[in-house]
């Protein structure tokens, strides 16, 4: 695979960067980010540089500047230490680098920076370690370790909490209190500006001197900046070594107990004393045994590929979802950008429900159910929506920030070639698909988990009310008697304003006719769960327009050639020559040459769309089908969505196109770590990392869900030799394991018995049962 950061042939944990280029800021920043669900901390360098983004989100943290929509303010950054030796500046730019490497290892969020440096005729070797920690999650430390190579060095650091940061100059924060507890804790207090969120962060060092003398650090305070300052002489080949402790403590946090800003200052403090009181190293050994715990031992996937890369990247993906994916507190999502950067605000998509539970519904599916929770939360929000639209029911936003606040797109955004205007998002109007994805992800998760008393709880509340909300956004058109859905925007955004999309229309369908099964089954089998629904949300009214519009929605149908139109028009729309676009090395690339005005008339596609369909639904099509809508679709797809590629391969996969598939999956697998160097600037792409997984393990691994049934059918690429990963179905956990010639399925210490199905044959396993199936 070719990439754009460097791997260690020896190790498939480690990504590295090899040279310093400070035109790959962004990449490295975002590639190599830190986090543990809570934060997200971007690996900016300790010494600044131009066009860094020194980026530190909270999950959940939202907040408005003035006017705009809700976003994870970028906090205080307690990252910069500022390092003058003998009168010189560290700046990389400066004097010559050697020895240089930067590497995060995967495996325990270790990001560690080392080179020599000289200037002046002098040669300095610098090493700087930070971790966030996963075992406590308000904490971060950095090491930093300074040694002279050829001579005494006078060295002089700044290092403290600057809170002089911006979200691209967006200011979320109120400066608050700053302080010092027991001459060595310094403290920042800071809250949102519209949110009133508070805020505390609180650093110290701890010091190792050669000869252990001691070291005096002076306070500092500057508008929203709390430093210390210390300085040091250190003999040639002698080191000095400093560790730094920060903690980060907000009263959104469910593990704060307190009520005021003096138990927050407290608990801020106090989480801080105690990390402190354990070295570098004890924290280091802490958070690489919490990984290995709460990550690492769930979903095992290994891979044997003539391209170890491929199983780099599979790390990479798995690595970047957990430090994004808020595990500690369901009233938080998983962003579009993770927590790796400002990109998409920190919202949420349908991102999480098509490309990523699939991930934690088959590796961790108390995750999944924490992530459908927060869109039970939602339902608020939702339901606002819905009413300022006219409509009933729960109509999810497009884009969520906190589950009670509705819809939270922006209403601008880039600009339009032609007119020289910014272009209006018209998602967050008409992008609604959204509803039905997510009533679609909270079903599988019941199907795939069997986890009834959640369903009862709440995903069918979920379910009925998205039906609700599609019964009264249907149009009956009268002289074709059937409804339609008019005026949307499909997952193929390159067509606004378009009249039935082929997706839109069968997802809500779908949701139509899942709410009536529900209904019946709810009535019989759970009258009171039923009689408490029905009071609330008018079940019985809904079933009888349910029951009247279910067989009269508009599916869009297969053309005289097997082509299932995207929507009313799509196919009669003029085609371009689209290579250009198609191998282009930066996505979006079509926009130079034409407004969306004009796409909108061109038979392109921005992402997978009908094929979406085909690949959600799979048991409603033949697989010829699939295959003729895959020669017309692919084609036009310029997979300028990172949501794409993923999608395509799965779908190959299914099609026995094992060679393509593979080919999509590499080229998915470089959206993030691949060549484009700007491509992560903004934050690493969520759902194409959930997707990367899904290529595997529902692509190659040959895994589905069909309705309640599991199925196994795998088809390993040429370059793979092996492939064995474990997935939890219906909460017993099985272990696949695929070579060129065989499927081996074991369950684990199974409590009950678990089926699957290959080929059409039922198989049933046992306690830790084997069962070897020819290929
Ligand atoms: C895609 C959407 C996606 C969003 C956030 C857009 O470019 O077209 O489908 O939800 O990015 O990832």
């Amino acid at each position: 695979m070719q990439l754009g950061v460097g791997t260690d042939p020896s190790n498939p944990w480690i990504l590295q960067e090899k040279e310093f280029n400070s035109r790959h800021l962004g990449k490295f920043e975002a590639v190599m980010c830190q986090g543990n669900g809570y934060m997200g901390v971007r690996a900016a360098t300790e010494e600044h540089y131009v066009g860094e983004h020194r980026d530190m989100l909270i999950a959940g943290t939202f907040d408005k500047f003035d006017g705009e929509v809700n976003e994870l303010p970028n906090l205080p950054d307690v990252t910069e230490i500022k390092i003058e030796i003998n009168g010189q500046l560290l700046d990389l730019n400066q004097g010559e680098v050697s020895d240089y490497r930067r590497i995060i290892d995967l495996k325990s969020g270790l990001l560690t920076r080392s080179f020599t440096w000289t200037i002046a005729e002098h040669a300095y070797r610098l090493k700087f370690e930070r971790l966030v920690s996963m075992a406590n999650r308000h904490l971060i430390v950095s090491r930093v370790t300074i040694t002279p190579l050829d001579g005494q060095a006078i060295v002089k650091v700044q290092s403290g909490i600057d809170g002089q940061q911006t979200n691209s100059g967006s200011q979320h924060l109120v400066e608050g209190d700053k302080r010092l507890f027991d001459g060595e804790f310094m403290q920042m207090l800071t809250s949102t500006n519209e949110s009133k969120i508070n805020m505390a962060m609180t650093t110290c060092h701890k010091f190792k001197t050669a000869d252990g003398h001691a070291i005096k650090q002076h306070m500092e305070i500057g508008r929203r900046q709390v430093f210390f300052n210390f300085t040091d002489t250190i003999a040639a080949q002698a080191t000095l070594q400093f560790v730094k402790y920060s903690t980060l403590v907000t009263d959104r946090d469910n593990d704060f107990q307190g009520q005021d800003l003096a138990a927050l200052q407290e608990f801020g403090l106090t989480q801080l004393k105690t990390a402190c009181a354990e070295s570098f190293d004890e924290q280091l050994a802490a958070t690489t045994a919490a990984w290995q715990q709460s990550v690492w031992d769930y979903g095992k996937l290994q891979i044997e590929s003539s391209d170890m890369d491929d199983q780099v990247a599979l790390n990479f993906a798995r690595y970047q979802l957990a430090i994004s994916t808020p595990v500690h507190d369901h009233r938080m999502n998983i962003g579009a950008k993770g927590l790796t950067g400002e990109g998409y605000k920190g919202h949420t998509f349908w991102d999480t429900e098509i490309f990523m539970l699939p991930y934690y519904i088959f590796t961790k599916p108390e995750v999944a159910k924490s992530l459908i929770e927060y869109r039970y939360l939602g339902l608020a929000g939702a339901h606002r929506k819905s009413q300022d639209n006219k409509y009933a029911g729960a109509q999810f936003p497009w884009e969520a920030a906190w589950p009670s606040d509705g819809e939270s797109t922006p209403v601008w955004g880039a600009a339009d070639i032609i007119t020289g205007r910014a272009m209006k998002i018209w998602s967050g109007f008409i992008e609604q698909h959204i509803t039905s994805d997510v009533a679609y992800g909270a079903m599988e998760y019941v199907n795939a988990t069997g986890d009834d008393q959640f369903a009862l709880d709440k995903v069918y509340e979920i379910i009925l009310d998205a039906a609700r909300f599609w019964a009264s956004r249907l149009e009956y058109n009268e002289t074709a008697d059937r409804y339609e859905i008019n005026d949307v925007i499909g997952p193929d955004e390159y067509k606004e304003h378009i009249n039935n999309n082929a997706f839109t229309n069968y997802t809500a369908q779908w949701t139509l006719q899942t709410a009536i099964d529900l209904y019946e089954a709810l009535k019989t089998n759970e009258p009171k769960k039923f009689a408490e629904l029905n009071q609330k949300l008018d079940l019985d009214k809904y079933y009888q327009l349910w029951q009247a519009q279910v067989d009269k929605i508009y599916l869009l149908q297969p053309n005289a050639d097997g082509v299932i139109p995207e929507n009313d028009t799509y196919l009669s729309l003029k085609t371009i020559d689209l290579s250009k676009y198609k191998t282009a090395e930066h996505v979006g690339g079509i926009f130079n040459d034409y407004n969306l005005d004009q796409i909108s008339k061109i038979q392109v596609t921005k992402q997978a769309d009908v094929l979406l369909l085909l690949y959600l639904f799979e048991q409603k099509f033949a697989a010829q089908e699939k295959r003729i809508n895959w020669d017309y679709y692919e084609p036009r797809t310029t997979h300028d969505s990172s949501l794409s590629l993923s999608t395509h391969a799965v779908l190959a996969s299914d099609l026995k196109m094992t060679d393509k598939a593979y080919e999509l999956f590499q080229r998915a697998c470089q959206i993030d770590i691949g060549p484009d160097m700007a491509s992560s600037n903004d934050g690493t792409h969520s759902a194409s990392l959930g997707g990367i997984w899904n290529a595997v393990v529902f692509g190659f691994g040959g895994v589905r869900l069909l309705g309640e049934t599991l199925r196994i059918e795998p088809h390993l690429p040429e370059a793979w030799t092996n492939l064995s990963f474990e997935i939890f179905w219906q909460q017993q956990r099985l272990q696949i394991t695929v070579d060129k010639s065989r499927l081996t399925v074991k369950a684990l210490d199974a409590t009950a018995p678990v089926s699957f199905e290959h080929r059409g044959k039922q198989y049933r396993l046992s306690g830790n049962e084997s069962a070897i199936i020819d290929l």
